[in-house]
Formats: C-alpha cells, structure tokens, sequence
C-alpha cells in the first residue's frame, strides 16, 4: 500500500496501467488498493477518464531510508511505520530487542495516539509527526528532572528554525501559538526510575493539518501549514529534531535541567501570568514566577511562593491574566 502511496504522494494524476507497470500489477488489482487507501486512510483520490487517479490532497511521506542515511545527524535508528496503536506503544515493545539505543519510532498514522492526563492525541494519516525516541538513563531522578521541559525547548527550536517564531512553550511541555496548541509532549518510563531505566520520549506535532472533525480535538489547535501556508517536509523536520534533541538532551545530562532553566524561562508564554494550576480536585491560583532548577513551577500564591512538579499538573489561564 505504502508503494502505492510512493506514487500518487505528489497529487498529480497517474493512470492505471502506468502504476500497475511500476509496481508489477494488473489494472484490476491497482483499482481494488486505491478503494482500500479510500476506506482505510480517509485519503480522498479524483478519478478522470483518460488520465487516472491523483491524491486530491498531496502528501510527503515519511521516509526511513533518507532518515537513515543523513550524515552528520545523530546515528538513531529510524522505524517507520504506516500506521500503528502508538508510537510510544511500539517503542516500548520494540525495545526488549532493540540491538541498539536510541532508536526511534515514526508512524504516518497513529489509532490511539496517547495524551497526556489519559487523553487521546487526534493524528491523521500522512499530515502530522508522531514521533518517539527511546533513550537509556543511568542518572536515576536527577537526570529524568527537568527531561520533559527540555524536550520541549529542543522542539521548540526546530518549530522556530522552520519559521514558526511566533511559537513558545506552556509549562509543563506544551508548544503553543497564543492560545492555539501546536505539539505536545509525553514521556513514559520502563524500568526502575531510581536506578537504570528507559525513556520513551513522545512527541506530537502538528504539521500539514488544516482541518479535523469539529469536536475531536478539545481545545484551540494549529499546525505549522495553518502558521506558514505551504506543505512541510516531515523527513526534515525529523531530522532537525533529532539533532536538537541530542544537543539539549546532552546538555541536561552534563549540567541537569539548570543548565536549561534560564533559556526554558524565557520561552514561557504564561511568565508573569495569572493562572489556575490543577492539582487533584482543589485549582491552586497564583501568578507565575519561573520554574525552578528541576524544572517544577513556581507560583506566587496569596502573597508566597509555592512550587509545584509532577506528570499530572496542567495550568490554564484565569480570566484576569
Ligand atoms: C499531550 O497531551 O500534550 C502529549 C501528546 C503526545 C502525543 C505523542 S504522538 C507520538 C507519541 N505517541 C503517542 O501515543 N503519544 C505521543
């Protein structure tokens, strides 16, 4: 199906022989995959006599061997897969016999794409990036302090260099224009945080969608086309990402999330804010000061500071901000 896809991705019209001769098949059996590719992938295809069959909207896929080759980026593995559960999902059952780490996971299209707060996470075939890189930590907590945060400014350094400049970070981990969300953040562990453990590091960010079902997608969203105009080539992206996550993971591990917190700070959309920060049942209101040098919030609440940190916590804005 993928080399199928190969063909039509440039949205230009292919007929039927022309692509059952590149890939060794009958007219029929072409016919009988497109309605597939329909069905399957929500992919709408344009039919015109005499000419053949175009993609109404065309893609560029994710492409691992181009990944695997580019010089002088990190030597990660790349897997790509057209569709899958999670790629957070599959990294974790890869990694029992992963020969090498990190190694990392692509999909075009994920069925349950994972959220933070037990959310889903919306991703349409062929448009977004779902991405997840496994890494090994030997630092115990110090090391996972902070990780998250630093994730997203490496992120955010990719989003900024393809011209998103508007974009900035919403703690914990979110990537935001204004009020719109532009790519999220998940980390899940294996192992023994205290000791040698792994981190799947997952990442979803919004590229070439323009639009979802009304609805699905429960709050404010963008995507780096609805920013820029023009279609973006994933592969790049993948790849700048790649290296930025190798130098800020790199920096972390050498001088821990300190080393980030000033930068990380002065990327924060809500400093300076007031905001209502979910923790359990009861909000906690405060103004925000920065986080700390692990990477946890620091709030001014009725006139003292208060810090808060952990997976669970969202902030959102209160009317008076
Ligand atoms: C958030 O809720 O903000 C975090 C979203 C993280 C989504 C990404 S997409 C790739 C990876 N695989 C998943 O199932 N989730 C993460």
């Amino acid at each position: 199906m993928l080399a199928l896809l190969r063909l039509l991705q440039d949205g230009r019209f292919h007929s039927g022989e022309a692509l059952g001769a590149a890939l060794g098949v009958s007219r029929s059996a072409v016919w009988k995959r497109l309605q597939v590719l329909q069905a399957e992938f929500s992919l709408p295809l344009h039919s015109v006599r005499g000419r053949g069959y175009r993609l109404v909207t065309p893609l560029r896929l994710l492409d691992a061997d181009w990944l695997n080759a580019q010089v002088g980026a990190p030597q990660w593995r790349a897997h790509v897969m057209p569709n899958v559960d999670s790629t957070n999902a599959e990294a974790l059952r890869l990694l029992p016999s992963a020969p090498s780490l990190p190694f990392y996971v692509l999909a075009e299209r994920q069925t349950s794409g994972r959220g933070r707060r037990g959310r889903s996470w919306i991703s349409p075939f062929g448009e977004n990036l779902y991405y997840s890189l496994v890494v090994r930590v030997e630092g115990g907590v110090r090391q996972l302090e902070g990780m998250s945060l630093v994730v997203g400014l490496a992120l955010l350094q990719v989003i900024h260099a393809f011209g998103v400049t508007a974009a900035g970070l919403k703690w914990p981990n979110d990537v935001l224009v204004g009020d719109r969300k532009l790519a999220g953040v998940l980390l899940e562990l294996s192992g023994d945080p205290a000791d040698v453990c792994h981190v799947v590091i997952g990442i979803g960010l919004n590229v070439n969608m323009l639009e979802a079902e009304p609805g699905v997608i429960g709050q404010p969203w963008t995507s780096m086309r609805a920013e820029l105009g023009p279609l973006l080539n994933r592969n790049e992206l993948v790849s700048e990402l790649n290296q930025q996550l190798s130098r800020y993971l790199d920096i972390q591990l050498r001088g821990g999330f300190a080393a980030l917190q000033a930068e990380w700070q002065a990327c924060h959309l809500w400093q300076g804010r007031n905001v209502a920060l979910t923790a359990g049942n009861e909000p906690v209101e405060g103004r925000v000061l920065g986080v700390d040098s692990s990477g946890a919030i620091r709030l001014c609440v009725e006139g003292g500071e208060r810090v808060f940190s952990g997976g669970e916590l969202s902030l959102r804005l209160r009317d008076d901000s």
